[in-house]
């Protein structure tokens, strides 16, 4: 089948997200202006440049909180105003937390708590990462923009990051190289379907 992306698919669900996976989990955690924690899931995030390293996630609009012109998400807004965001690498072990803190949870509402997750310290950045995650990114926002909308649609906003800082912890290192066996991160499919990554196999590039 084909179709033109501003006509109807005819299918049960829009089969774009399933196409382009498995997608990481971006956890980002925040602090809101008033220095109140946030935490939420990102699938639309990944990293784009090594040198300084960097990583983008977007934030689809909310249908009428605050009374913004655009609603945004929490996230978006956090990481825009304080320039600060932690990336914490969403694991099988932290499956059912990160899924937890997707929940629509009014502003100001600490997710951490809600998903019964611990808080440890930032070094560089003020929010605080998810003690139960093997690594996280420390970052500060570069660059905050609006993708494309369609007619009727609020754009999602991307954050650009600069990536200043990387936790790993050494239980998830063999040979000092991250085990992916060991790390058993989590990527999103399509809908309501996720993959854990284990099925290794390396390919040397030709050149
Ligand atoms: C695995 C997963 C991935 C998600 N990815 C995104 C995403 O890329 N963009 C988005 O706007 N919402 C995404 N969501 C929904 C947000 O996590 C949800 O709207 C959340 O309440 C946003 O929280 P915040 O307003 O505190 O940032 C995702 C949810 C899950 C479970």
């Amino acid at each position: 089948m084909f179709f033109r992306t501003d006509q109807k698919h005819g299918l049960p669900h829009n089969p774009f997200n399933a196409l382009v996976a498995p997608r990481p989990v971006g956890w980002i955690s925040t602090l809101d202006r008033d220095g109140r924690p946030n935490l939420a899931p990102y699938s639309f995030f990944n990293a784009v440049s090594y040198a300084p390293p960097q990583v983008i996630f977007s934030g689809g609009p909310r249908p009428g909180r605050r009374g913004e012109a655009v609603p945004m998400k929490d996230s978006v807004i956090n990481a825009r105003e304080t320039g600060e965001f932690v990336v914490n690498v969403a694991t099988w072990e932290t499956r059912a937390a990160m899924n937890a803190t997707s929940a629509h949870a009014p502003a100001g509402a600490d997710e951490f708590e809600l998903a019964g997750l611990a808080k440890e310290s930032a070094v560089l950045v003020k929010p605080p990462r998810v003690k139960e995650c093997p690594a996280h990114l420390e970052c500060v926002t570069v660059a905050v923009y609006p993708t494309l909308a369609a007619p009727g649609y609020a754009p999602n906003l991307i954050v650009l990051g600069r990536v200043v800082g990387i936790h790993i912890d050494e239980r998830v290192l063999t040979g000092g190289i991250v085990d992916q066996a060991k790390l058993q991160l989590v990527g999103r499919l399509g809908g309501d379907q996720f993959v854990r990554v284990g099925d290794v196999f390396a390919m040397r590039r030709p050149d």
